[in-house]
């Protein structure tokens, strides 16, 4: 019998509880203002960490996606139900994979056709210069969100591409035997199609008229197999994914601005990203706010490349010197160093810096708690993805003019913060490749000229 009153205060209890929920729910769940009166009030008191990194995954560095160049492009094409690109997995750096990914599904609104999306082929983790390890048959990868966030991508293309119809695998076409036996792209060994003479010293080659490159590819495909008897789904298969062969720099400006904005990092890297700046606050003194646009004042993103690498990059002595005097003459004293240097080059670089007064800090001096260990997971490639992100944040930014990375990262923030060129570089010394009000990239004439026509930042 005892237990009887004892019960009641146990339901009393619940009833508490469920009418302060009640409450809670009629004060503050409502919709519209009356919720938006309190999110201000509510700011305050949350951990400010945690508000720093929410802001940080809500707010891209230039504002919303805008999809109307992309909705004009596909709206514009005659699509095929049935005609199927598939794409070999792309290889290289975060630029080049996004870039290659970008290039199939250019090539697929291009020629109207369905898509299954490329797969990452993953560079060797012995040897970071070899980009395409154990390389024979068809590349096999890692998939797309591997990278990048898949869920942003499909709601994005459906939202304003909902004719590019995207499948998740071949496994969609199990019983279609005819998908076994594609026809096979080679874009540069298309009938027709004109590729951009070789600038000296730039690596790439551009198709020179992208406009006629869909209907070049359907001529030759067409002759292959002709439209009258072919039976759908019917597969073309591209081999190899180029990376920079599509001429971005003459699509609409917002197309070009936007397109490359379909690949966002992946969101637990941008989280980690996140963290890491609100660090950044702490370790420079300074306050950002990652809903607004940049700070000039703040800090110096540099990347430097001494890592083993495909690409031939200057020696350590050039890139340093180039760099220290790129954050000298902005009177700038406080450097992000990202990923690309060896252990020993990111020690010399701080200590020549220190001599200058000016502080660098990487990835390493910024994680804290659990985040250790996420970061402690990351691949060389992985670490440039959370780079990228640090970087869109950065006062200014500064790198070599052979790294895609530095392009990709560049041209975005000429896209968000300003407008493109005109930026004072007098008082800067070195050789200057490009620059912005916001970003300066270093090399000779012509170097990475190809990425700097063809990638969608
Ligand atoms: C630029 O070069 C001049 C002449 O060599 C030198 O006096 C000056 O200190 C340099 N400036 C920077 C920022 O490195
Ligand atoms: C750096 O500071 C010097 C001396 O105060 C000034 O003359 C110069 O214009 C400043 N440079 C920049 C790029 O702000």
């Amino acid at each position: 019998m005892a237990a009887e009153p004892y019960r009641l205060v146990h339901y009393l209890r619940f009833a508490f509880v469920f009418l302060f929920l009640l409450w809670v729910f009629v004060q503050f769940g409502g919709t519209g203002d009356n919720r938006n009166q309190y999110t201000t009030l509510f700011r305050k008191f949350r951990d400010q960490r945690a508000v720093f990194i929410s802001d940080f995954l809500n707010h891209d560095v230039n504002g919303p996606f805008k999809g109307d160049g992309l909705a004009d492009l596909c709206s514009d094409k005659k699509w095929t139900p049935g005609l199927l690109l598939t794409c070999d997995a792309v290889p290289g750096g975060v630029a080049d994979v996004k870039n290659g990914i970008l290039t199939c599904m250019r090539v697929a609104i291009e020629i109207g056709a369905e898509i299954i999306l490329p797969e990452i082929k993953l560079r060797s983790t012995m040897d970071l210069s070899d980009i395409t390890p154990h390389d024979s048959g068809p590349r096999r990868g890692e998939p797309l969100e591997h990278f990048f966030d898949r869920a942003y991508l499909l709601n994005t293309m459906g939202q304003y591409c909902p004719e590019l119809k995207i499948h998740d695998s071949l496994n969609d076409f199990f019983d279609e035997p005819n998908v076994l036996t594609p026809v096979k792209l080679d874009l540069y060994k298309v009938p027709g199609v004109k590729i951009a003479a070789n600038l000296p010293g730039s690596g790439g080659k551009l198709v020179l008229e992208g406009d006629r490159l869909g209907k070049q590819i359907m001529d030759m495909v067409d002759k292959k197999s002709p439209p009258k008897s072919r039976k759908y789904p019917f597969r073309i298969d591209m081999r190899p994914t180029p990376s920079y062969i599509m001429p971005s720099f003459a699509d609409s400006p917002p197309l070009r601005k936007y397109f490359g904005r379909l690949l966002r990092v992946r969101p637990d890297l941008r989280a980690l990203a996140a963290g890491m700046l609100f660090n950044i606050q702490k370790a420079f003194d300074l306050v950002i706010d990652p809903r607004q646009g940049i700070d000039v004042d703040a800090f110096v993103g540099v990347e430097l490349r001494t890592q083993p690498d495909p690409l031939p990059f200057p020696p350590y002595a050039v890139q340093a010197s180039d760099a220290l005097s790129y954050v000298l003459a902005n009177n700038m004293s406080q450097v992000y160093l990202t990923e690309g240097a060896t252990d020993d080059d990111v020690s010399n670089f701080a200590e020549r810096c220190r001599d200058f007064e000016v502080k660098v800090v990487t990835k390493d001096d910024l994680v804290e708690g659990p985040d250790v260990l996420a970061l402690a997971k990351l691949s060389y490639d992985e670490r440039f993805l959370v780079d990228y992100e640090i970087t869109l944040h950065a006062g200014l930014f500064t790198g070599n003019a052979q790294s895609s990375f530095a392009w990709s990262v560049g041209l975005r923030r000429e896209f968000a913060f300003g407008e493109p060129g005109a930026a004072d570089s007098s008082h800067l010394n070195g050789t200057l490749r490009w620059h912005s009000p916001y970003s300066t990239l270093y090399g000779k004439q012509h170097i990475g000229d190809d990425f700097r026509r063809a990638v969608w930042p």
